[in-house]
């Protein structure tokens, strides 16, 4: 078992433990794809990776980090994304799809454009969307809206519609972003949700809204294909140990509700976490969450060296690897990857008009 393993999942195979994880472009209009989604979103899955999943695209208007971020609550925008789910599955890898609501955190500018609130007032702003009235604060300081009872009702149908847009849109992945301090992640987080309805107070009441979503999701999503989350099970904020106890329970929940993959990662919900950066530093977090809610995991962060992204399958520790900026690098690095750990057979990683003629005919110094 190691990198080169294909991985399955309720219908699906991977042709390797290779993803992509999602990484937001802000280069849309009105949410709707464009040109360079697909050159983009093509040249990874013509790289080799065995899942390439599509950057957060939003549930409603509101739902978006920033005005250039992609969106999945009308048609126009579904068909667009269809066409890229065709492609990346063309190349041989599986078109998934990570769906959001970035809820106080919204209404940002690009990041190369000053990664900030954009002012209340100015017209491009939209009011934000959180459990509480309560701001994130550093670059984004806008207090956003206590979320009423519809509020929160409504943003659980648009999880729903956006996730039966994926599905007809041909997605065969899907992730719910339940992580990095937008809207989900806020409900759970002490730093965010200060409700004292049924919405907030313990772990049980900060866990409804994830829960409740997710099992509306799971009403539409296909049982055959792969309905996964990408969560923050920690912060690391020195309330470490608490937070990872409830996020294990949590996950428990959803596995036994039909989760079938879980995304380890941070909550990003205060600026103020003191996070040890390093290589690979989430894949033991990532491991004993796989082992206590007894999932499969995938994790990100530091992992770009084939020999570690290999070794994080092979002591147990991951399922699948997310590469994320290696990828951004060198967009061949699944491939790459294949001939530093001398695996010969480039089906692992290549469609088969490639792979037969590099089989054949190795070019020297691979
Ligand atoms: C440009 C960029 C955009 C990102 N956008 C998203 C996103 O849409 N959703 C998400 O969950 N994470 C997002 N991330 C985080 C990545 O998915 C990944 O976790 C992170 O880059 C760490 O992995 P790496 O060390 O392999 O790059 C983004 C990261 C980058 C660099």
């Amino acid at each position: 078992m190691g990198l080169f393993s294909p991985f399955s999942l309720k219908g699906i195979t991977l042709r390797n433990r290779i993803a992509v994880p999602p990484m937001c472009q802000y280069s849309a209009v009105d949410g709707v794809s464009n040109e360079w989604h697909r050159v983009h979103y093509n040249s990874l899955a013509r790289g080799g990776a065995g899942l390439v999943i599509v950057e957060a695209t939003a549930v409603s208007p509101e739902g978006r980090i920033t005005p250039a971020c992609l969106g999945i609550w009308n048609d126009a925008q579904a068909e667009k994304l269809g066409q890229i789910a065709r492609e990346i599955k063309a190349s041989g890898a599986v078109p998934g799809i990570q769906i959001g609501h970035a809820g106080r955190k919204a209404s940002a500018n690009k990041p190369w454009e000053g990664d900030d609130h954009i002012p209340a007032g100015e017209t491009a702003a939209w009011e934000t969307l959180s459990p509480s009235a309560v701001a994130f604060g550093a670059n984004l300081p806008r207090l956003p809206k206590a979320m009423t009872l519809d509020d929160i009702k409504r943003v659980r149908e648009d999880f729903v519609r956006a996730a039966q847009r994926a599905r007809d849109a041909g997605f065969e992945w899907l992730e719910l972003h339940f992580a990095h301090g937008y809207l989900a992640q806020s409900f759970f987080s002490v730093h965010a949700n200060q409700r004292t309805d049924e919405y907030g107070g313990n772990a049980v009441g900060r866990s409804r809204f994830l829960r409740e979503t997710f099992d509306a999701v799971r009403e539409v999503w296909p049982e055959n294909l792969p309905l996964t989350a990408r969560f923050g099970v920690l912060e690391f904020d020195g309330r470490d140990e608490e937070t990872l106890q409830e996020a294990i329970t949590l996950t428990k929940q959803w596995r036994e509700n039909g989760l079938d993959l879980l995304s380890v990662s941070m909550g990003f919900s205060t600026p103020d976490a003191n996070i040890p950066w390093g290589t690979a530093f989430l894949a033991p977090i990532a491991e004993r969450v796989r082992r206590e809610a007894n999932i499969p995991v995938t994790s990100a962060w530091g992992i770009d060296a084939p020999a570690i992204a290999n070794e994080t399958i092979e002591k147990g520790q991951l399922d699948l690897v997310m590469v994320g900026r290696a990828h951004l690098k060198n967009p061949h690095w699944s491939y790459q990857a294949a001939l530093a750990l001398h695996k010969t057979e480039p089906s692992w990683v290549l469609p088969a008009p490639y792979a037969h003629w590099l089989e054949r005919y190795r070019v020297s110094g691979d």
